[in-house]
């Protein structure tokens, strides 16, 4: 049946969607520039949803899913990080929908729980980072009322004996 036909919901994260959200992390790997491996991306992104399941991540954070039909098809995960300026804020780790699931306002729900999560802790700032070649995430979250705060360079560095000039 297809996903419309579903009444979606939200709620926090359960033992038994652990393979569901592991699942996703493929998902995270999207816009990863050319010099990244991107499998290693995809592992990374693993190993931080699988994190979410074990007994040492009794952590302060939260995270939630979203459910169609039984279905784990979406997930975001919420924490704390202290700003340089000093303020403690909300930091948004992943953000991730089933491919057969996106634009039908799941994504928007999701940043929404978070957002409530934030507020419940008394936080002011909710902030995430997402590469800058993902124009679906910079779309998505410019839409759902995110500002682009810092950007990242980085130069891809030349081998040194591919330079004579500074032998
Ligand atoms: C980014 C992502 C979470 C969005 O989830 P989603 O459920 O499709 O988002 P929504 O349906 O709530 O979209 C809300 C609005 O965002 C904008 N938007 C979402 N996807 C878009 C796209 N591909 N192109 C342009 N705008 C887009 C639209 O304005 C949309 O509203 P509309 O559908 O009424 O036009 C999803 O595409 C995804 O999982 N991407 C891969 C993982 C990822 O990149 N995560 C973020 C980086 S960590």
């Amino acid at each position: 049946m297809s996903i419309e036909h579903h009444d979606v919901h939200i709620r926090p994260v359960r033992e038994e969607d652990r393979d569901a959200v592991i699942g996703l992390a493929a998902q995270l790997a999207e816009g990863v520039p050319e010099w990244r491996d991107p499998g290693a991306v995809v592992e990374a992104a693993r190993q931080w949803l699988a994190g979410y399941f074990t007994p040492a991540s009794q952590q302060p954070g939260a995270v939630f899913v979203a459910v169609a039909g039984g279905e784990v098809v979406g997930m975001v995960s919420v924490n704390t990080h202290r700003h340089f300026t000093g303020p403690v804020e909300a930091y948004i780790g992943e953000v991730a929908v089933a491919p057969h699931a996106v634009r039908m306002g799941l994504g928007r729900r999701l940043l929404g729980a978070a957002e409530d999560w934030a507020r419940g802790q008394g936080l002011r700032h909710l902030t995430l980072e997402t590469a800058a070649g993902n124009t679906t995430a910079r779309r998505f979250y410019a839409a759902v009322g995110y500002q682009e705060e810092a950007i990242r360079f980085t130069r891809v560095l030349d081998r040194l004996r591919d330079r004579p000039d500074t032998a």
